[in-house]
């Protein structure tokens, strides 16, 4: 074990410990609040392993930057996301903790309180974060619903569009008429839903949807209607889709504990299969009204 590990170690858990209980003591809802103390304290408990053998440590300019910006992010992502995102990364610190747990120049009390450390750090922490209760959190499913059922809706249009009609502009704007009478649908069906299912806010559930999927339009149809040739707009438009898709299922995979590559790449591949299955049909359409036309003149 060298000594850059421990001081490493130390200033990582005092970094963990200041950033918890800064959110801690801006948290309004009392239970919330509770949990982020805890975690807090149990990161100070870890830092007071370590800080026997640096002495009493300060954050540095760098560090307190880190806890400021990461503070607003989590204005803006949510606490249980900054917070589990920080634990995730903190997988191979406990591995690192278990196996300081039997090094023998330690003593014996030394490794015993490195395993439990290893155990809060992999156990005790993704539960306590897991009951924070956050608008974010008890929506990711209505976001997901919006998100993915804008995409596949309009990836359908959009397709289907492009083989009935040569004009990116007429593409865009059916794309935007569709997506904002869907979206309105979507917005009452999701309304209805919650309505049903308890512990639900019918109000925010169904406005989270909404706005989620009223947001996708608007962006996967902007670069069709600011006039760019339609290569480049059906280009930037997907470009656009998998960056969203691949944001999201970070950020709701971070929340949930979930992988992201196999769900990010479930999710291209479901909607890729809609938008070969949309253009497939439109051609089709297209094919056939052809038809018609030639056989009644
Ligand atoms: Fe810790
Ligand atoms: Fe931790």
């Amino acid at each position: 074990m060298e000594n850059s590990d421990v001081l490493k170690y130390a200033l990582d858990e005092f970094f963990d410990y200041t950033l918890y209980s800064r959110m801690a003591s801006s948290e309004r809802n009392p239970k919330n609040r509770k949990l982020l103390s805890e975690l807090a304290r149990q990161e100070y408990e870890h830092y007071l392993f370590w800080s026997r053998f640096t002495g009493p440590l300060k954050l540095g300019l760098r560090d307190s930057i880190r806890v400021e910006l990461l503070l607003a992010a989590s204005r803006v992502l949510g606490r249980v996301f900054i917070v589990k995102y920080l634990e995730r990364r903190e997988e191979a610190v406990s591995e690192a903790y278990r196996r300081l747990a039997g090094d023998p120049r330690f003593s014996e009390k030394d490794r015993a309180t490195l395993d439990k450390i290893a155990k809060d750090e992999e156990t005790h922490e993704k539960e306590l974060s897991s009951q924070v209760d956050e608008f974010a959190v008890r929506h990711l499913g209505s976001m997901a619903l919006g998100m993915s059922d804008a995409m596949i809706e309009m990836a359908g249009v959009l397709a289907g569009f492009l083989g009935y009609t040569e004009s990116p502009f007429h593409t865009g704007v059916a794309g935007l008429i569709v997506g904002v009478s869907a979206s309105m649908s979507m917005t009452a069906a999701s309304f209805l839903q919650a309505k049903h299912e308890a512990g639900k806010t019918p109000g925010s559930t169904a406005l989270t949807t909404g706005l989620f999927y009223l947001s996708t339009v608007g962006l996967l149809t902007s670069p069709f209607l600011i006039g760019l040739p339609m290569l480049t707009a059906l280009t930037l438009s997907v470009s656009l889709a998998l960056a969203v898709l691949a944001a999201f299922t970070f950020y709701s995979s971070t929340i949930l504990g979930g992988k992201f590559l196999r769900e990010y790449l479930e999710n291209v591949l479901v909607i890729a299969a809609v938008v070969v299955a949309g253009f497939v049909f439109g051609n089709i359409v297209k094919e056939l009204i052809d038809l018609t036309l030639i056989s009644h003149t």
